[in-house]
Formats: structure tokens, C-alpha cells, sequence
């Protein structure tokens, strides 16, 4: 666990989730898909039970091949993120992929810098050797940050999301060596 002042002067605190957060955890994820048009799901695609978000939890906690963390601001969850590999097999063991997810009212105040570094932490402790992540290509923000940590763009995924309307985006994929 650990805390940090973020740009505005809030405390938060970056730490692995527990199973009492599933409540809160639905929540972030279900406003975050109503808020951003950068994540997979449309709004309200998002269904889960409170039982079984316990259990992914759980097994999260116990799961020695992936993480989370979440970003805490009085007693909520504001942010959440994941790191694991990409896949089990030994062929795959040295890559891992990140994603990420802040609720609008605390985007853009350091928390993805800091989850990040929670992120390459973790990787450096499991002998990850590349980092990759998706990102839609107009998310300005999420690339800056990106950028900011030394990912480069290798390439781009044609009409990647189908939205509801009809129209399409495409997303980069980014890799940092480590
Ligand atoms: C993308 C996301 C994880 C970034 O986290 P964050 O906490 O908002 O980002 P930070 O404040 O740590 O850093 C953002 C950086 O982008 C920069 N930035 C902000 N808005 C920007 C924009 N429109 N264009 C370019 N850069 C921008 C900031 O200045 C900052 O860079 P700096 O530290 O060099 O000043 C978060 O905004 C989010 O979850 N958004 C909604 C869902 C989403 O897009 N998830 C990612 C899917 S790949």
C-alpha cells in the first residue's frame, strides 16, 4: 500500500484490492464504461453479480501470474488497474499487459502515473521482459502517459471498436522493453 498527494492536494492510496471492495469496484467500472468512450463496453454491458465479483477478486489475490490495483480517495475506489501475462504457457512467461481505468473526476491528476508505476513494479518482480498495452487512437491522454513511460507505438489495429452508431475507431498497440 502506498499513498501519494496527487496534483490537486488529495491523499490516495495505491494498493491490491480486497474482496470488501467488490461493491466499489462494480461501481467505478460500471460509471467509467457510462464516462469514456475508450473502453470495450458500452454502457451497461458491465454485468456482474456482487458474489461473483467477490470471487474474481479472490482469485486475484491468490492468482500469482496477474494483479490489480486500486486507487482509494475516502473510502472509495476511483481507479483500478491491471497487470498480468499475457498468457500461462512458458513460451509467453516474459510478456505481460496492462490496462487501465480512472473515473472522470479524477482523470488527469497523476493517479495513471502512479498506477503505472505500481504496474512495472510488479512486472520487474516477475521477470517480465516487454510490457504491452491497446489504446484507441485518439485517447490523447492515455498516449501521453504512455509516451511519458517509454512505450512505443508498434502498431495500428484497424477499426478495432465497433460502437453502437455504426462508426469505428482504431487502437494502437504499445510495448515498452523493459
Ligand atoms: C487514461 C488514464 C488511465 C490516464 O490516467 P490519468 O491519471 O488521467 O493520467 P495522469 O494524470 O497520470 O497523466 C496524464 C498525462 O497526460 C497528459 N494529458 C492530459 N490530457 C491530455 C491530452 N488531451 N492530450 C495529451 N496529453 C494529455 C497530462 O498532462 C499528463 O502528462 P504529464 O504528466 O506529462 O503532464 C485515465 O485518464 C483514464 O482512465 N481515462 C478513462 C479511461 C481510459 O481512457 N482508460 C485507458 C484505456 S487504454
Amino acid at each position: 500500500m502506498v499513498e501519494y498527494k496527487l496534483k490537486d492536494g488529495k491523499k490516495i492510496i495505491i494498493r491490491e484490492p480486497m474482496i470488501d471492495d467488490a461493491e466499489n469496484i462494480i461501481s467505478l467500472i460500471t460509471k467509467a464504461d457510462i464516462e469514456s468512450l475508450f473502453l470495450a463496453r458500452e454502457p451497461g454491458e458491465f454485468s456482474t453479480t456482487l458474489e461473483r465479483e467477490k470471487e474474481i477478486i479472490e482469485s486475484i489475490i491468490k492468482d500469482t501470474d496477474s494483479m490489480w490495483f486500486v486507487a482509494e480517495h475516502d473510502k472509495k475506489i476511483v481507479g483500478q488497474c491491471s497487470v498480468g501475462l499475457i498468457k500461462r504457457y512458458l513460451r509467453y512467461r516474459h510478456r505481460a499487459e496492462i490496462a487501465f481505468v480512472i473515473i472522470d473526476d479524477y482523470c488527469n491528476l497523476g493517479i495513471g502515473g502512479k498506477m503505472m508505476e505500481q504496474c512495472l513494479s510488479w512486472c520487474q518482480m516477475h521477470n517480465i521482459e516487454q510490457v504491452e498495452l491497446k489504446v484507441v487512437s485518439s485517447n490523447e491522454r492515455a498516449i501521453k502517459l504512455y509516451q511519458n513511460f517509454d512505450f512505443k507505438i508498434i502498431a495500428t489495429i484497424p477499426n478495432a471498436l465497433r460502437y453502437k452508431d455504426g462508426t469505428y475507431v482504431n487502437e494502437y498497440y504499445m510495448i515498452k522493453m523493459l
